[in-house]
């Protein structure tokens, strides 16, 4: 009492200091606490950076071109998928859809990997579609070239096995989680029991709406390896309502072109029709492709790839050399023949027509990749990066016809003509009654004879190569016949003509 009555106000003080100084330090606590929650958060689940290649090829193969961010698979479920939903895979692991594996690679050519969202995830990139290998004899190393067509890639296949899994009942954490421990995934807890779980969740969702929208394609002609139908699945992002296209319109399937020498393209009607005369426009438009979108679009990786491309030069011929007689013969030949609409060599592209539109009528080739382009297409693309200055798309056109391109690298650009529907450069020049009616597409061993790739028969064993149907919708072999293109030729002219077109 007396104590209480001595000291009232030390008490009354200790009686309000003390919770006083609790609650500050609780507070602070708190506020450092979420101060670092957010912080530790910010640096987990707020990196955005991609794996970076130093040299311009590897760069090419693997680079980023910003797609992950919204498309990326997460990289564990990109791991584990193969296993768990392997009866839709043709044979073993990606490399069964045509994917290459470089030796010591952990991912295929073709496939980007980026930090986002607190994971790594990967797409597809330009080289999915632009690079591919040749090998001389069947034990021989595969020779990888960037920017030639991907010619082994199924990206149909590729895609059906994403959306067939989806739909699966095995595409829960149940099934996919286990498979990614049994690959000794690096997950922490965090990862294990949260990230991971509610990604295949996530993923999930958005292929079964993908698969909603890209349903077309499973009524559609099997593309085979090497190729894709370009603008009916661009038809896509712009919501036309795939189910009641024009007849004409699709299937729109065609060759993976080769990309090389950018510079001189520019101003060329290209894309197979020439519906675009901009290099940028056209990179920027293959950029959906590999999932990127403008507010995703990586500038400055995909601005190196651009660069890398104006100037990318294809191989040299390398299976032993060119008849210096016969190849001066077909050199004769091709600048009677062929060099106003194809140019003066594979690495001058002066020529009168190259870069403009054949029309239909005197091509003659498969008509449906013209009509899939349509101009209410042309007229959506406009809209393409609106709001973003000088990106905007504003030179895609409806055309009549076919572009006279040049043939830099024509013998890595095998199956020929925009539907890939001739196996070799010697059967294009044969009438279209004399070409293959069907010959097998995928195979990356070469034919220096004829110049293409192997297409009679599938190595033993091996699943993936597609029989390619001439009398199949958008497959038609017909056309770049006659007096004009040299099908009239004798048998030793047009050996000389190929023999010429191995310099290119
Ligand atoms: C999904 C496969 C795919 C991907 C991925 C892809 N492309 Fe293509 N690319 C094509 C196809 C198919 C064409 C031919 C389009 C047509 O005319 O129908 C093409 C055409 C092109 C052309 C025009 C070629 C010409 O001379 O006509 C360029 C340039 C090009 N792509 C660059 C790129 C770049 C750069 C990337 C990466 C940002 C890329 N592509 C990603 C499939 C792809
Ligand atoms: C009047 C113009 C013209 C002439 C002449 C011409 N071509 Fe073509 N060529 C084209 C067009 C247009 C295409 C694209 C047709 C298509 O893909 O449907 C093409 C396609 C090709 C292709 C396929 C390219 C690829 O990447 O698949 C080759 C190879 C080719 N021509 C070689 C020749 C040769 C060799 C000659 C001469 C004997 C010749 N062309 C004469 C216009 C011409």
């Amino acid at each position: 009492m007396t104590t209480h009555a001595e000291d009232p106000p030390l008490e009354n003080h200790h009686a309000t200091y003390r919770p006083r100084v609790i609650c500050r330090w609780i507070l602070g606590l708190m506020i450092l606490a979420t101060v670092v929650l957010v912080t530790l958060a910010w640096v987990r689940f707020g990196t955005d950076r991609p794996t970076v290649y130093e040299d311009s090829v590897e760069h090419f193969k693997y680079g980023s071109t910003g797609g992950e961010r919204e498309a990326g698979f997460p990289y564990w479920i990109w791991k584990a998928l193969p296993k768990v939903c392997a009866d839709y895979l043709p044979g073993e692991g990606y490399a069964s859809l045509g994917m290459l594996y470089e030796p010591g690679k952990d991912l295929p050519i073709g496939v980007s990997k980026r930090r986002v969202t607190g994971i790594d995830r990967v797409f597809l990139n330009c080289a999915a579609c632009h690079t591919n290998t040749y090998r001389s004899t069947p034990d021989g190393e595969p020779q990888v070239v960037a920017g030639m067509p991907a010619n082994s890639f199924d990206l149909m296949g590729f895609t059906r096995f994403f959306f067939d899994c989806a739909a699966d009942g095995r595409f829960t954490p149940k099934h996919i989680m286990p498979t990614i421990q049994a690959l000794n995934a690096d997950l922490d807890l965090i990862d294990r029991y949260l990230v991971y779980p509610l990604a295949v969740l996530l993923m999930r969702d958005q292929l079964m709406m993908l698969r909603q929208r890209f349903a077309f394609i499973a009524g559609q002609p099997a593309w085979g390896p090497g190729r894709v139908d370009t603008f009916n699945t661009n038809k896509v992002q712009f919501n036309f309502p795939m189910d009641r296209l024009a007849p004409e319109e699709a299937p729109g399937t065609t060759d993976f072109p080769s990309i090389w020498n950018q510079r001189q393209r520019q101003g060329m009607q290209l894309h197979w029709d020439g519906n675009n005369s901009r290099v940028e426009e056209r990179n920027r438009n293959a950029s959906f492709g590999t999932g990127a979108t403008p507010p995703t679009l990586d500038r400055s990786s995909i601005k190196r790839m651009e660069n890398w491309l104006l100037d990318a030069q294809p191989p040299a011929w390398p299976f032993g050399k060119i008849d210096p007689a016969l190849s001066a013969r077909g050199k004769d030949l091709y600048q009677r023949y062929c060099l106003d609409c194809h140019g003066t060599s594979g690495t001058d592209f002066t020529g009168k027509y190259v870069g403009t539109v054949l029309p239909i009528e005197e091509i003659g080739t498969d008509r449906h990749r013209l009509d899939s382009f349509t101009r209410p297409l042309a007229l959506n693309l406009a809209t393409v990066y609106a709001g973003y200055g000088d990106e905007r798309f504003s030179h895609f056109r409806k055309t009549n016809g076919y572009a006279n391109m040049p043939l830099d690298g024509i013998w890595l650009r095998a199956p020929y003509l925009h539907n890939g529907s001739v196996p070799t450069l010697r059967d294009l020049l044969e009438p279209s009654d004399s070409r293959p009616r069907l010959f097998y597409r995928g195979n990356d061993l070469y034919d220096p004879e004829n110049v293409g790739f192997v297409s009679d028969l599938p190595a033993e064993g091996e699943k993936r190569y597609f029989l390619f149907d001439s009398s199949v919708p958008g497959n038609s072999n017909s056309g770049h016949e006659g007096p004009a293109y040299g099908t009239d030729l004798s048998s030793d002219d047009k050996r000389a003509l190929v023999e010429y077109l191995k310099t290119f």
